[in-house]
């Protein structure tokens, strides 16, 4: 007989952007006369920069001469795109990564959910709360936390981000061996300090536990002063693995890249408490378990380092940001209160209702799709977060409606 893995049996019916995707499908066959615009799900809208399609249409021309066509490339990325994501993405911010310590993937949603494979069953695990959810949900497949009950799993700590504290949870009280962090964050759109940043590195040494960052945002912020990666605190590097994309960076959700750093220095440690390399570690993972990025994908993505690549992904983000100042503004003249949309795509609204109520409302009311927050954790309930990947004309039109949808209330 086979048996499967019951863990499953803990996990919420749906993932949140399928019960989501289920929800609005049902109201679209309901309703087909009606024009849905899309606020929901993180996908960006608008077309790759032209410096990567002339980039991936070369790569695609070399496929089809013998001469220059390419098989099996090194499962951890070319040279060409891992030495300028090292030379820009760090170097050039004073923080010391090199090109082999960063693996080229398929996505970050990919690697933060594979990531948790490296540790052992009973890794006592920290969430944000709100939180994207593949962190916790990989957890529970892998058996790490006990059932869900009133809104959670046992076993696994929660970090609150809520008004009280700005969004920026508190270090965990209890011994963690594992956190997850995200700045800007998914879905409140904050950022840290990296003075609010430098004691969550300090905890990690004093506890040898280990910081899974992910920064796949980190192309929305406009303030320089603030870390783009968490390698620009002193020691991080000892301490914390970092998960960054092309996807929201430069539209790439359908071509699929993205990269994981993991320093050299960074162990971890078996029952005997002996030091072993994590990047070794992912290195044997990766190697069995994947094999590689296509060409064409990496050449187009080498493409986002170059001068015109730099100015077009400016160019992207900027835009989206115009999107995120005009709903977050909407929303605060409408009386709710709004963080984020300044250094990321996101605007989390607090909903003054239960937050699948409000998203059902905007949805029947509006024509809008938002993302629910309870569906990111308890501390979610009562908010909706917008997205703003979608058109200047899209986002108008549904700010007026979402205006005239909460009217009455
Ligand atoms: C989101 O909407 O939170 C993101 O698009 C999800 C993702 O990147 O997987």
């Amino acid at each position: 007989m086979i048996r499967m893995n019951e863990n499953y049996l803990k996990l919420q019916a749906s993932y949140l952007f399928s019960e989501i995707a289920k929800r609005v499908n049902g109201f679209v066959a309901q309703n087909p006369d009606k024009k849905i615009i899309r606020l929901g799900i993180g996908d960006v809208t608008r077309a790759l920069p032209t410096a990567c399609t002339t980039a991936f249409h070369k790569a695609v021309d070399e496929m089809a001469q013998d001469a220059t066509f390419r098989g099996y490339g090194p499962e951890q990325g070319y040279e060409f795109l891992r030495t300028q994501i090292a030379q820009h993405d760090f170097r050039a911010r004073g923080a010391d990564i090199n090109a082999e310590e960063i693996f080229i993937s398929d996505g970050a949603k990919c690697d933060t959910g594979n990531f948790q494979e490296l540790f052992a069953a009973d890794t006592r695990i920290a969430v944000p709360d709100p939180v994207y959810p593949v962190y916790v949900d990989t957890n529970v497949m892998a058996g790490r936390t006990g059932a869900w009950k009133d809104g959670r799993y046992e076993g696994l700590v929660y970090l609150e981000s809520t008004e009280e504290n700005d969004y920026v949870p508190a270090l965990p009280k209890e011994k963690v061996d594992v956190i997850y962090l995200c700045f800007p964050n998914n879905p409140t759109g904050r950022t840290v300090t990296k003075a609010q940043l430098r004691p969550w590195v300090e905890y990690a040494h004093a506890n040898k536990a280990l910081i899974l960052y992910d920064a796949a945002y980190v192309a929305f912020m406009r303030d320089d002063s603030l870390p783009q990666s968490i390698y620009e605190i002193d020691g991080a590097q000892d301490v914390a693995v970092e998960f960054r994309s092309f996807s929201k960076t430069a539209g790439f959700t359908g071509t699929r890249c993205a990269y994981t750093i993991i320093p050299k220095r960074c162990k971890v440690y078996d029952s005997q408490g002996n030091p072993h390399s994590l990047h070794a570690l992912w290195d044997r993972r990766h190697s069995t378990k994947f094999n590689g990025v296509s060409y064409p994908v990496q050449r187009a993505a080498e493409a986002v380092y170059s001068p015109e690549g730099q100015k077009q992904i400016r160019e992207l983000s900027d835009y989206y940001l115009v999107n995120a100042a005009r709903i977050r503004e909407t929303l605060g003249k409408l009386g709710f209160k709004c963080v984020g949309g300044d250094h990321a795509p996101y605007v989390w609204v607090k909903a003054r209702m239960d937050s699948w109520k409000f998203f059902d409302l905007l949805l029947q009311k509006a024509n809008v799709v938002c993302t629910p927050g309870a569906g990111f954790g308890k501390c979610g309930e009562g908010y909706i977060r917008f997205s703003s990947f979608n058109s200047h004309e899209n986002v108008e039109l549904a700010l007026q409606r979402v205006a005239e949808a909460l009217r009455d209330l």
